[in-house]
């Protein structure tokens, strides 16, 4: 197997940047750069006092360590992809909006030109390994263009090496992950390329964690694996409006069903709803790979996990409209968190934007904190999100406040969107004081005490919880 010195990492986003830095930090052996087109990012990336451009615990002191050393950021993709010997595709691979399979299958236009780039510029052979999520059989289509377009001398063996990190824990999965599953084609070419891959990892992850399976296993397994994921969480928010509806608690259903070793503790917390840029696209992706497949069974079967989960988002806003008296119009409601989960300033796919969405179609006046996100990302999402109403007239209903405390003044309703450390640390009896009466908290992330809220004279709901307000 080819021993690898240098790599070039095609997209510097939330996969391609920590992932290729913890490589570099671990590996000081090797020569890691990171290319992208987006100019703006690759400046964030090089910015002298380390202001990166995506908010991740512990990053900074992964980038400080490696940068200037092994660690590069650079807008010459050619230049990366040339030098190299291994070379990692990172590039976004969003849900199509238009054309064959819109709504469901991944666009793989980023993926291809990639791609074809690697084919074009490459002047030596070439490890090519698949990190974006993909639908299953891409490293065949991309097998194909390579060795179309390859200049003799030139071999190019492909390997899928899907990411499992999740945002806001990144460096800490990274450091020490469950697994690293390596697919390759199981010829001898193959197998080498993937032992050249493997004894990259093995610098940190001990062998027994690095999995070796087929090309097409190892990308169906990165779908399956965000699909069960996230079914448990449609799973126990589908419980949860049981519970609302018989006086049962979730947390309490979640616990004893935990407990049991075959179903195991964790990803069990109920939510007004999963978001982030993975889980819906990656199965909408297999609901369309299904389709394709003609399995409309299987299809519909994993289609439910997405619809239970909108269905979630629409029972949390329904909930907030009913309680309140069955209108909001004109009524001020403070929503804390805008991020997707805590510990990132990321927003795809936040269940926020959709509440807040609701809430301005029922004409409320929201307040919205969050610790992380850039206000120009919240404009840009209730933009998108809100079609046909300029900028200027959502202003009008939805304002951005600088902390917890002054979002909720004067405010009907306090819906905890986002489960960030610092809600549940707020001087809720201050909160009280200047909010209007009777003053309402909706708790989506299960954070809040309850009962300590009811003693200082709020009326609560929180997900998962039949008990009166
Ligand atoms: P991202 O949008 O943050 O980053 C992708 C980057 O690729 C962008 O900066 C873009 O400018 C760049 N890019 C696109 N085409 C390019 C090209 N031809 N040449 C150079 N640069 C190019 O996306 P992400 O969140 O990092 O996700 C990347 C992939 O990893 C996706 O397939 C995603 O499904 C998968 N994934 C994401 C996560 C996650 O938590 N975000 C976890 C596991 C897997
Ligand atoms: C997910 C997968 O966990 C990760 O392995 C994969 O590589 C990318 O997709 P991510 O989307 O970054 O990671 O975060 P995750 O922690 O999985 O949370 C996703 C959403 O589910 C968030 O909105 C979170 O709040 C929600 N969630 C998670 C719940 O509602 N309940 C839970 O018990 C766990």
């Amino acid at each position: 197997p080819v021993k690898v010195t240098k790599i070039c990492c095609i997209g510097a986003g939330y996969v391609g940047g920590p992932t290729c830095a913890v490589i570099a930090l671990k590996c000081p052996h090797i020569t890691v750069t990171i290319v992208d087109l987006n100019q703006a990012r690759v400046d964030a990336w090089n910015s002298p006092d380390f202001k990166l451009p995506i908010y991740e615990p512990g990053l900074d002191d992964v980038v400080r360590q490696a940068r200037g050393r092994n660690l590069f950021f650079s807008t010459d993709v050619d230049k990366g992809i040339k030098e190299a010997d291994l070379i990692f595709v990172s590039v976004n691979t969003p849900t199509k909006k238009s054309g064959v399979g819109a709504g469901f299958a991944a666009d793989l236009n980023y993926v291809e030109l990639a791609t074809r780039r690697i084919a074009h510029v490459s002047e030596s052979s070439k490890i090519v390994v698949e990190k974006s999520t993909v639908p299953c059989r891409t490293a065949e289509s991309m097998r194909t263009i390579l060795e179309a377009n390859s200049k003799p001398n030139c071999r190019f063996d492909i390997l899928s090496n899907p990411e499992f990190l999740a945002e806001g824990t990144a460096i800490s999965d990274l450091f020490g992950p469950d697994r690293v599953l390596i697919g390759s084609l199981q010829t001898p070419e193959g197998k080498d390329a993937c032992a050249s891959l493997a004894g990259v990892y093995s610098n940190w992850v001990p062998t027994n964690r690095i999995l070796s399976v087929g090309l097409w296993s190892s990308e169906l397994s990165k779908l399956a694996a965000n699909a069960m994921l996230a079914q448990r969480i449609s799973s126990v928010n589908a419980l949860s409006a049981i519970c609302e509806a018989t006086g049962a608690n979730i947390d309490e259903v979640a616990h004893a069903v935990g407990y049991d070793s075959r179903v195991g503790n964790k990803f069990l917390r109920a939510s007004v709803g999963f978001g982030g840029s993975c889980f819906q696209k990656d199965i909408l992706n297999l609901v369309y790979l299904s389709e394709s497949l003609h399995l409309p069974e299987v299809a519909a079967y994993w289609r439910q996990v997405v619809e239970m989960n909108e269905y979630q988002k629409k029972r949390f806003s329904k909930n907030v409209v009913d309680t309140l008296f069955n209108t909001i119009t004109g009524k001020r409601i403070a929503v804390l968190g805008f991020a997707f989960k805590a510990d990132t300033g990321d927003t795809r796919e936040s269940a926020a934007i959709t509440l807040i969405k609701d809430f301005q179609a029922e004409r409320a006046l929201v307040n919205i904190y969050d610790p992380q996100v850039e206000h120009n990302q919240i404009w840009a999402d209730l933009t998108e999100a809100i079609p046909n109403t300029p900028l200027e007239n959502i202003k009008k209903q939805v304002t951005i406040s600088a902390s917890a405390l002054e979002a909720c003044k004067g405010a009907e309703a306090v819906v905890i969107a986002t489960e960030w450390k610092e809600f549940r640390d707020i001087d809720w009896a201050l909160v009280y004081e200047g909010m209007n009466k009777p003053a309402f908290v909706f708790d989506g992330r299960l954070i809040i005490d309850a009962e300590k809220l009811r003693k200082i004279g709020f009326k609560v709901k929180t997900i998962g919880r039949g008990e009166r307000v």
